[in-house]
Formats: C-alpha cells, structure tokens, sequence
C-alpha cells in the first residue's frame, strides 16, 4: 500500500482528497495535519466520514510525516507549501501541491500576481499537473503544481486547438462561473451566504490570478505569446464550474476540424469527454466526479465557435485532479480511485 498524508486536510480540498483517498484500492491515508483541528477525529470535523475512517488530525510536522507517508498533499493557501515542501523532497518524498506555489515556469510571473518566491530552486523540478495533457512529465516527476480550477476548465478544451494552431490567438474569452468551494472553507464576507445566495457577479475582472497561468501554458503548447480575456463569476451553487470560452478559428479551418482535434487528443483519456453537437455540458453531469466536460457550437452567423466545459471545481478542478497526477507519478493505474459513477440528477 502506498501511504499517504494530507498537509491541509480540514479544508475544502484537503477534505475532498480524504473522502477519494479512503476509496483508494491502493493507498493507506496516514496523516491528516490541521492546526485549528489537531487532537480531533476527522469524522467529528467532517461527520459524513463516520465510519469511513478514524484518523485523528495532527499538527504539521517535517519529521512525523516524512516517518509515516510515502506521498504527501500539500492543500493549504499559496505561499505557505513553499515554506514546507522543500523539506519534503529533500527528505524523498513525492509531493502534489493544490496551492500556485510551484505551477509557474517563470518565478517572475508568479512573484507579480503572488509574493516573493522562498524555493526557486524547486521550480525547475515542479510538473505543471494538467493530467492529460503533461503525463509524460508527470510520471517522472517528484513535485506536482497542480492546476488551479479555473485553468483546467479552459486548459482542456484549448490547449489541443493551440498546440494545432486552429485558433486565432488574438481573439479568446473565457468567461467563466464557479460554486463557493472554490473560495474554500474560512470565512469571508464575499463567501458569506448572504452574500453569495440570490447573486450571481463577475469579480476580478481582467485580473484574477489565474490568467497568468492560463495564458502560461496556452503561450508554452502555441510556441508564441497568447493573452486571452479571462472573466470569472461566481454562482449560487457549492461545487461546480461551467466555462464558456469564445474563439475564432483560422482561415481555412472548419468546426469540424477542431472536434476531431479533442476527439483525436483525448482518444485515449477516460477523463475527458467530449459530447455530441446537441448536447451541452452541465455542471450536475460532472458533480464529484473527475470528469472534464467539454461541448462545441459553431455560431455561423458570427463564424465564431463557442466551446463550454464543466468540471467539478473540489474534483477535476483540484482533489481528483491531484489524485489522478499520484497515480500517474507512481505508475499505476490513472483512475485508482477515480471511477466513481456521477450521479444522474
Ligand atoms: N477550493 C477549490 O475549489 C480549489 C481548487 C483548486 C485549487 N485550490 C487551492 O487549494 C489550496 C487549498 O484550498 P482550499 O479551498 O481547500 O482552502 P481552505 O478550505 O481554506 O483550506 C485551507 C487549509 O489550510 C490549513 N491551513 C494551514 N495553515 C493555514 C494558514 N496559515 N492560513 C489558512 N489556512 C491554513 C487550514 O486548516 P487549519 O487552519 O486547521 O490548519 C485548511 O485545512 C489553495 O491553495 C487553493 O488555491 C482550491
């Protein structure tokens, strides 16, 4: 069995990645640190786990866990894996970071939008975690920066179309909606439910964290430079995310093209599932599940096709994802753990 901690477990992610993992036929969960929780059970922080697993959260500690896992999660805000995950891997450990931390190529890029970077020398060993697309890396990997939610959304629909050229790469808008998890679990006035119910707002418009990363690794698969206008909005719901993504296709290149490029590019990869003309994807058809959604409509009247994807945001968008990068790095199958059936309404 290969065993695992959790750094971070409380949380929305760490949580999630508990309720995958105790459903792992290979993995043995270990270690679940929490500050606010350590000393209490984690079915008493999360009751639906009564049953499913009797792990005491613990507080962060190097050594601990170093004793008792193979593989490690760090889900906790940027900023802080930095300062924990070099130990980590200097003690062997393969590490999947949920946070930005270690997903951008260019320290520079990350330091603009987030804070000065205290482990540089570990970007260089750091696998952007887009399971599909980076699984060759991956499984040579040591430490994954797992994508944020938002970039798998759009990642998965477009980086085949760029890495293709089919697309007119001055011309892309994602705009896209997200349930409150993605906020995670502490307070806030924004997540607050008063806030958030009977509302449904843009934020961060033009300006979320998450466009440097998108456009990091659209600009790496298009070998040029790729800017797109990235609008994130969030919706009453708890888990779920729906991108809508506008683009125009080159001179030359029909709607049909670019469906047998997603159909080609992901032949081979359960996760993925690109649906029939008539059929638009939805966040219900997703939700706990690791499944990425994606739907294509060619507007003729505008000649610009509009591409919808749905993920779950705690799943594909963060937890699975990570899970399925595990697997991938460990050589084993790529759904351990995965295959849950969604549920039908
Ligand atoms: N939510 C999503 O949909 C989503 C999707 C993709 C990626 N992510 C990323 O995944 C990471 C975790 O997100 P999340 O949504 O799970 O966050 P969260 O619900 O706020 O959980 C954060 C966890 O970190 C722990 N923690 C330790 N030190 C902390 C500190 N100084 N300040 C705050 N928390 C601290 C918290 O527990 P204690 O306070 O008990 O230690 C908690 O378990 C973030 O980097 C986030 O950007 C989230």
């Amino acid at each position: 069995m290969i065993r695992v901690g959790i750094v971070g477990a409380t949380g929305y992610t760490g949580a999630e990645l508990v309720r995958l993992l105790c459903a792992h036929p290979d993995v043995e969960l270990t270690v679940l640190t929490s500050r606010q929780y350590a000393g209490v059970r984690f079915d008493q922080v999360y009751p639906a786990m009564a049953g499913i697993t009797d792990l005491i959260c613990q507080a962060f500690s190097a050594d601990d866990i170093c004793d008792t896992s193979d593989v490690l999660f760090t889900a906790l805000p940027h900023s802080l894996p930095m300062e924990v995950v070099p130990d980590l891997i200097r003690n062997g450990k393969k590490v999947v970071d949920l946070s930005a931390d270690f997903r951008f190529n260019n320290p520079a890029t990350y330091e603009s939008f987030y804070q000065p970077h205290l482990a540089k020398d570990l970007i260089n060993e750091a696998v952007y975690g887009l399971s599909e697309v980076y699984s060759d890396a991956i499984g040579n990997a040591s430490l994954i920066g797992n994508p944020g939610c938002y970039p798998t959304s759009i990642l998965l629909p477009l980086v085949p179309l760029v890495k293709e050229n089919l697309l007119d790469h001055h011309f892309i808008i994602a705009d896209s909606k997200s349930g409150a998890s993605g906020a995670g679990r502490s307070l806030s006035m924004t997540s607050h439910f008063c806030e958030v119910n009977e509302s449904f707002k843009a934020y961060k418009i033009g300006t979320h964290r998450h466009t440097p990363e998108i456009e990091e690794i659209l600009s790496r698969e298009a070998g040029k430079p790729i800017c797109i206008s990235f609008v994130p909005h969030l919706v009453p719901m708890t888990r779920g995310m729906l991108s809508t993504i506008y683009v125009h296709l080159n001179t030359h290149v029909h709607s049909g093209d670019v469906r047998q490029c997603l159909d080609s590019f992901y032949a081979n990869r359960p996760f993925v599932r690109i649906r029939p003309e008539n059929q638009s994807p939805d966040t219900l058809h997703v939700r706990g599940t690791n499944y990425c959604d994606i739907g294509l409509k060619m507007d003729e009247r505008n000649n610009r096709l509009i591409i919808v994807s749905a993920i779950d945001n705690l799943v594909k968008g963060a937890s699975g994802q990570a899970v399925q990068n595990m697997n991938i790095m460990l050589g084993i199958e790529e759904t351990a753990g995965l295959l849950n059936p969604p549920f039908t309404i």
